[in-house]
């Protein structure tokens, strides 16, 4: 057997043992590439004499189609047996029951604010919506804060860059104040009441934020805004709606008392507390909102006037209520994210 012959004998069987098609392209570079052994034999023709240059170049062709022909017939077998183990694997058990990718629910925090906000619509409420980065106007000027008050530093939180550029707000006056993240939906108060001429009737619900952490504190939490104004809203009628509000909220009564606090935006001003049965009978008093009648200055301050027009307004913090409600006794859990904690609730 010739030697070309020899080559095209052993490259036959190495092209039929291949077992994949990256074996397969390393067997033609090997064999047909450009420094490959056929065409190392093709370049060789041309030390031979004439005549022997004939019958060697018909030889060594042969030997290259047959080689060029097997890879091309062993190539299709791979992607013929490639084709079925796909087929094979990647088949679909139309028999097989379903997989349960698991309901989804709404967290208790959310669900609470549906629930809020379903009561007040009934009582007449609009829901109504501010932004969460709020500016100082709406969430302490314009709500009486001075400037200096140390009523601000209860509202400790986050403030925006306040270097004079895009990064501020207005006052109402075309004043840039500084942006920050509120601290409270009372903001909310004042955007309603300079858009809405009395009588009028809104609550807002959504986030706020302050620097506080612990376990009845976390530095971003929700609250509820509630406000009235009417020509003649009272504090009876303050009363009468909260009272309204914690009973079809927790679906029983409660005694409820008022003590009197301080917010500069309400005068007077009061929080609320809700007497509370411990699981060892005893009762304990639970603070659950803050609440007042609307400060003249704050009427005055979205061209209301304070002569004609009285209103009520109250805050309360939404997970508070959701942790009441549900016997949560640590507010984190609440934003843990764990959905044995949250799975109990849908
Ligand atoms: N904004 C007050 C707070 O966050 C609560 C409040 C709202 C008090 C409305 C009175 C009236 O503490």
């Amino acid at each position: 057997m010739s030697e070309i012959e020899a080559l095209g004998a052993r490259a036959l069987g190495d092209i039929g043992a291949a077992r994949s098609p990256e074996a397969l392209e390393a067997l033609r570079v090997a064999l047909l590439g450009k420094s490959g052994e056929v065409t190392a034999q093709l370049k060789s023709l041309g030390a031979l004499p004439p005549e022997a240059r004939r019958e060697a170049g018909a030889q060594i062709n042969r030997v290259r189609d047959e080689i060029a022909a097997a890879l091309a017939a062993r190539r299709e077998a791979l992607d013929a047996l490639a084709l079925e183990a796909r087929l094979a694997g990647e088949r679909i058990d139309v028999t097989q029951p379903g997989r349960d990718p698991g309901r989804g629910g709404l967290h208790p925090v959310g669900r609470t604010m549906e629930r809020i906000a379903e009561i007040f619509g009934r009582l007449g409420y609009t829901l109504a919506d501010g932004p969460e980065i709020e500016d100082d106007w709406h969430n302490f000027e314009a709500l009486n804060f001075p400037p200096h008050h140390p009523a601000r530093a209860m509202h400790d939180t986050f403030y925006m860059a306040d270097d004079g550029r895009a990064d501020e707000g207005r006052a109402d006056d075309g004043r840039a104040v500084p942006r920050l993240l509120r601290t409270h939906t009372s903001g909310v108060q004042v955007r309603y009441m300079a858009e809405h001429a009395p009588p009028l009737r809104m609550i807002a619900l959504g986030k706020v934020y302050r620097s506080d952490s612990d376990q009845t504190h976390t530095p971003m939490f929700h609250q509820c805004e509630g406000l009235l104004v009417d020509e003649h809203a009272s504090f009876a009628d303050l009363k009468g709606t909260l009272a309204a509000f914690v009973r079809a909220f927790f679906e029983r009564d409660f005694e409820m008392r008022f003590r009197p606090s301080y917010f500069p935006f309400t005068e007077p001003s009061a929080e609320v507390d809700i007497a509370w049965q411990q699981p060892d009978g005893s009762t304990r008093w639970l603070e659950v909102l803050g609440c007042g009648m609307v400060h003249p200055n704050v009427l005055r301050n979205v061209g209301i006037d304070p002569e004609r027009h009285t209103g009520f307004a109250f805050g309360m913090g939404v997970e508070r209520l959701a942790m009441l409600r549900y016997g949560v006794d640590d507010l984190r859990a609440f934003f843990d994210n764990d959905v044995r904690f949250l799975r109990q609730f849908v």
